[in-house]
């Protein structure tokens, strides 16, 4: 069966559209109608008139993408498609530490389950994080959740006290230092940039730290330049396509990881064949009832407010 074929047949038939994550398999990313970061991807949710929504991402993408759109039929192609940061965040045990600090506005970074969006003041991406954070009062003490290595970096560029959740990215935690080095050692000449939930001694080493929207933005506006690139290595597929001249190597990963770079195997886990089954099952879809649909929708809402 020609699977490119039948998924457009399907997309026209059904009204549905394609949203990818930049992390996702080159050949998903060529057939999306979307292709983007965290809040692009939650932007078109949004926005869509679509009947259907192919999220090929991960879980919480899908959720928020149900909160958003709640009157659409959201599909995932596999339902197991995860995310290590959002499962650090268990919701009971994130009530008790916000109820600890009653004082405290909870900023949470859009990897996490509808129940912790609840339990949340607004929401952000890796895009919008810092804005986010300088928009509350400075004499308002802030929770950062789930990710440590995100909330260092905000604290460190806003110079903001925040508390931070111990929670972390499998995929941007398994970059190896002393891989990197050696790398950089044999490419003088490479800059590295990194996604900021990469740990701080990574981040302290690279030219550009943003989102991966951010990430491919800084490529294109420097393609004379060479670049190792330390986020989940499926960006690599969008930088190649966009700006083919320019030398890209994916940062190194620790021995243990399942591929030689950083590799997402919760994104992976979506295939051509599981994006087709979805589009003409129209299963499994993501279901979010009231009133957690209504309690994760406010954060995000007061995060796209001041994303426009
Ligand atoms: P962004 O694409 O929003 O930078 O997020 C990266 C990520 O880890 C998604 O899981
Ligand atoms: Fe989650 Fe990390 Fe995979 Fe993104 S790359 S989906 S944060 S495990």
């Amino acid at each position: 069966m020609d699977l490119v074929k039948e998924i457009n047949r399907l997309r026209k038939e059904k009204n549905a559209i394609i949203l990818a994550h930049y992390y996702q398999d080159g050949a998903i990313q060529d057939i999306a109608d979307y292709v983007g970061d965290s809040l692009g991807l939650s932007q078109q949710a949004a926005e869509t008139d679509a009947d259907i929504i192919v999220f090929a991402g991960v879980h919480f993408m899908a959720e928020t993408a149900k909160i958003l759109s709640p009157s659409k039929k959201v599909v995932l192609p596999d339902l197991n498609a995860g995310c290590s940061l959002a499962d650090s965040c268990p919701p009971e045990a994130f009530k008790k530490f916000t109820e600890q600090h009653p004082d405290h506005i909870v900023i949470t970074y859009v990897n996490c389950s509808a129940e912790i969006k609840a339990l949340s003041d607004i929401v952000c991406t890796s895009s919008n994080a810092l804005k986010i954070v300088n928009s509350v009062p400075k004499d308002t003490p802030i929770i950062f959740a789930p990710d440590k290595n995100l909330g260092r970096y905000i604290i460190k560029e806003t110079g903001r006290d925040m508390l931070l959740w111990d929670g972390s990215c499998i995929v941007h935690e398994a970059f190896s230092m002393d891989k990197l080095i050696e790398l950089h050692k044999k490419h003088p000449d490479y800059k590295i940039i990194a996604h900021p939930e990469s740990e701080t001694h990574i981040l302290d080493t690279a030219t550009y730290i943003g989102s991966t929207s951010g990430m491919i933005n800084y490529v294109k506006e420097h393609q004379d330049e060479k670049f190792i690139v330390a986020t989940e290595a499926g960006i690599l597929h969008k930088m190649q396509l966009e700006m083919p001249n320019t030398e890209l190597i994916p940062a190194p990963a620790v021995e243990d990881n399942t591929c030689a770079c950083s590799e997402c195997h919760f994104m992976k886990m979506n295939t051509m064949q599981k994006l087709y089954d979805c589009l003409l099952n129209e299963s499994p879809s993501i279901d979010v009832p009231e009133p957690l649909r209504s309690r994760a929708l406010l954060p995000i809402e007061r995060m796209l407010e001041l994303s426009k």
